[in-house]
């Protein structure tokens, strides 16, 4: 059966998506065919992941459909709702009371009339939670990153990320100036010669570093209290994007920022309200009012994007609630439980589970992106609900499974998950090995 898939051709195994980025051609709608083709052949054996949709609400059983119609029913490790807040009947109690007492959308961006006293009850709760004074609501998580750095930095100003930083913070970076620069991830020493070589050149600009609480392809963090003196020694000021670690793990559930317990020290906060806060939006907290203004002002995506609705505001914040309670903290335990079941059974069986902390997302790493391809297919034909990350969101040779743990997860769902795991890498490996 595999071998098929094996010899079915490079196209569909081997290449990956930056092979049709950037075509060149005068053309300028006709040279993108060859993407088309390339998903199509992938499709054709079962090898595409992409844009597939779930069937069933965001269960820890689900059903997920890929675009050419394949159906995977079973366990659910696919989706970011980490303590299974989007079936909670609360979470759904406040969203049906704020469509009735507010309609489903806002007038229009915050600035034109988009504000609801649910996001003023929101952002107050955020920053408490944080303990930052002001809190500014985003339409999504890319755009609180995005829109952040591409409006206080000016393009006389650097901007410093770790190298695996998120696709938002990224360009945001890009947008605001040509002075970006990337640090070995997690290498506070490869920061500090950075720092060091920007300052030895530009003392009068300022200097932007941006990390993440945890790193979400990787399930690791970074050393936050020496980055935080690094940064002071050189006169940067530091962000850190909480998207996925901010509700679902540390102590009140306040991810790394509190288990590091750098809170005060940190100067800007962004996250994502897509992983534990069951519905979409971002934020930004910060202890200045003035930065608050700045960037509500002069945000693209706050001046050029509607807001947050009534729903997904209320939403986030019966969310909040339950994070906050002692119902959160049981979550927080049930799903780092889960976690650390689906990483010892895979570690017992000889796989590699990747990461320096303990959270939701478990990557597995496969390293060939052929094999991870062919073992996405068959772990799907087996009743698990995965993403593949393949090249370019990852290092060539570093494939790998992301498995998202949540908090419905039973003992059984992550024993499950290891058998099914550990059966179809084995598959696939062997197909390669062995692809007569
Ligand atoms: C670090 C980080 N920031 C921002 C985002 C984007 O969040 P959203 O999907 O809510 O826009 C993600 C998405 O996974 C992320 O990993």
């Amino acid at each position: 059966m595999d071998r098929a898939a094996v010899r079915a051709g490079e196209l569909a195994l081997s290449v990956d998506s930056t092979s049709f980025a950037q075509l060149p051609g005068a053309d300028l709608l006709g040279r993108v065919a060859p993407m088309l083709q390339w998903q199509h052949r992938r499709a054709e054996h079962g090898l595409w992941p992409y844009f597939r949709s779930f069937r069933t609400p965001l269960a820890a059983h689900a059903v997920a459909v890929t675009e050419d119609g394949r159906i995977t029913e079973g366990v659910n490790f696919g989706c970011q709702d980490y303590l299974s807040l989007s079936t909670h009947p609360l979470v759904h109690e406040a969203a049906a009371k704020a469509l009735r007492d507010y309609g489903p959308i806002t007038a229009g961006a915050l600035g034109l009339n988009g504000g609801q006293p649910l996001g003023e009850e929101l952002g107050a709760g955020l920053g408490d939670m944080l303990g930052f004074e002001h809190c500014l609501l985003f339409p999504t998580g890319w755009a609180a990153g995005y829109g952040t750095i591409q409006s206080l930095i000016t393009k006389h100003d650097h901007v410093l990320l770790d190298k695996l930083a998120h696709n938002s913070l990224r360009q945001g970076a890009a947008a605001a100036t040509a002075n970006v620069r990337y640090f070995a991830h997690l290498d506070n020493d490869s920061a500090r010669a950075q720092l060091r070589a920007i300052r030895s050149v530009d003392s009068r600009n300022a200097i932007l570093v941006v990390t993440e609480g945890v790193f979400s392809m990787d399930s690791d963090a970074p050393a936050l209290r020496e980055l935080i003196g690094i940064c002071r020694e050189y006169g940067a000021t530091l962000m850190v994007d909480v998207a996925h670690d901010f509700g679902a793990t540390g102590p009140d559930g306040l991810g790394q920022l509190g288990a590091q317990q750098v809170l005060d020290d940190v100067d800007l906060v962004v996250g994502a309200f897509s992983k534990s806060f069951a519905t979409t939006g971002g934020f930004l907290v910060t202890r200045s009012a003035a930065v608050h203004a700045y960037v509500r002002l002069y945000g693209g995506p706050q001046t050029f994007s509607s807001a947050l609705t009534p729903v997904q505001l209320a939403v986030a914040l019966a969310a909040l609630r339950v994070i906050r309670s002692p119902e959160g903290a049981q979550r927080r335990e049930s799903v780092e439980r889960i976690a650390i079941r689906v990483r010892d059974g895979l570690a017992a069986h000889g796989h590699h589970c990747m990461g320096n902390v303990v959270c939701p997302v478990v990557p597995v790493l496969l390293g060939s992106t052929e094999v991870a391809r062919l073992a996405w297919r068959l772990v799907s034909e087996h009743g698990v609900i995965t993403n593949l990350a393949e090249p370019p969101a990852v290092p060539a040779d570093r494939a790998r499974f992301r498995l998202q743990a949540m908090a419905d997860h039973t003992p059984d769902d992550a024993d499950q998950v290891v058998r099914t795991l550990d059966t179809a890498i084995r598959s696939a490996k062997k197909a390669f090995d062995d692809p007569r």
